[in-house]
């Protein structure tokens, strides 16, 4: 059985533990409702670290008015069992007076060339509730490393950023999306989605994929755009953006940095996202 744990002493005390024996510390924050795509962070997580601590906090900061806070599925008891299976050593879950303990909070205010865009774009506000939470739980947990997923890219840039503009001492290691074998990104948003929606949700990343090889291969962006946006109308999904971006700060395209296509797209009562690499290849420079 894991040990949760629930308020700071408590935490403090484990850390303390974990110190005098000299244990590198690896964190995986988390809203639960766990996994496959979560449990794959913590066994990242002990590659990283010798002990492994999960933090379990449904964040209302990054939710906006009339999003899906107070309906965000919570199931702790079935988490920690599953966080037992796969090696975590501590499970953190504060309550929200021990994350927020005044009436008026301190936030992290993340600059606009990173959070304005793609989701932030539609979800204001939601990435200074993320960095606020995450600051919080570095402060808490003081980790050597922590570990975010590549599914929210988006999130785990801006955590990057945050960690070198404030030189936090702290290691982040991003993890691959973890999938389902029809394509679908694991989410636990997809419980929202009915048999029908489920059926059709794989699309998303079909598209995702066809275009970023599209792309790669020398075709028009806003072309492709188009028609993979038509073609997801066509499926029942409503769109919100597909981007394409570099990955280093999210900033247009450039011929010598990483790129990645974002999707994000609504389908029934869910809200999809995902991201793929983009694989362009230098014409030019190639030896005669
Ligand atoms: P949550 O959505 O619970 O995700 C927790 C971590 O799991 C994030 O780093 C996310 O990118 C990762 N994750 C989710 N689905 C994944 C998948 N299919 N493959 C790989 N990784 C996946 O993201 C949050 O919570 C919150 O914003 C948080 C960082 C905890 C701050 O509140």
């Amino acid at each position: 059985m894991v040990e949760t744990v629930r308020t700071l002493p408590a935490l403090r005390a484990a850390l303390a533990g974990f110190k005098r024996e000299n244990r590198r510390v690896a964190l995986v924050p988390t809203m639960g409702n766990l996994h496959d795509g979560h449990l794959g962070l913590v066994k990242m997580a002990r590659r990283h670290a010798d002990v492994c601590i999960t933090s379990i906090f449904v964040n209302p900061t990054q939710f906006g008015p009339g999003e899906d806070f107070d309906s965000y599925p919570r199931t702790l008891e079935a988490d920690v069992e599953a966080l037992a299976g796969v090696g975590c050593d501590l499970v953190w879950q504060p309550a929200i007076k021990t994350m927020y303990p005044l009436g008026e909070s301190f936030m992290v205010r993340v600059p606009q060339n990173l959070a304005g865009q793609l989701c932030g774009r539609s979800r204001p506000g939601h990435f200074d509730g993320v960095a606020s939470v995450v600051l919080r739980l570095f402060s808490q947990v003081q980790p050597d490393v922590a570990v975010f997923g590549e599914k929210d890219f988006q999130q785990l840039l801006i955590i990057r950023r945050m960690v070198q503009d404030l030189s936090l001492p702290v290691e982040i290691a991003g993890a691959p999306i973890a999938r389902t074998p029809d394509g679908l990104a694991m989410s636990s948003r997809n419980a929202y989605l009915t048999d029908a929606e489920r059926r059709a949700a794989p699309r998303l990343y079909a598209e995702l994929s066809s275009t970023a090889q599209a792309l790669a291969a020398g075709g028009d962006f806003e072309l492709l755009k188009e028609a993979a946006w038509a073609r997801l109308a066509a499926a029942g999904f409503r769109p919100d953006y597909l981007e394409w971006r570099n990955a280093r700060d999210l900033g247009e395209p450039a011929d010598n940095l990483p790129a990645r296509l974002f999707v994000a797209a609504w389908l029934g009562r869910a809200r999809l996202i995902d991201n793929v690499p983009v694989a362009v290849f230098e014409v030019s420079g190639v030896p005669g």
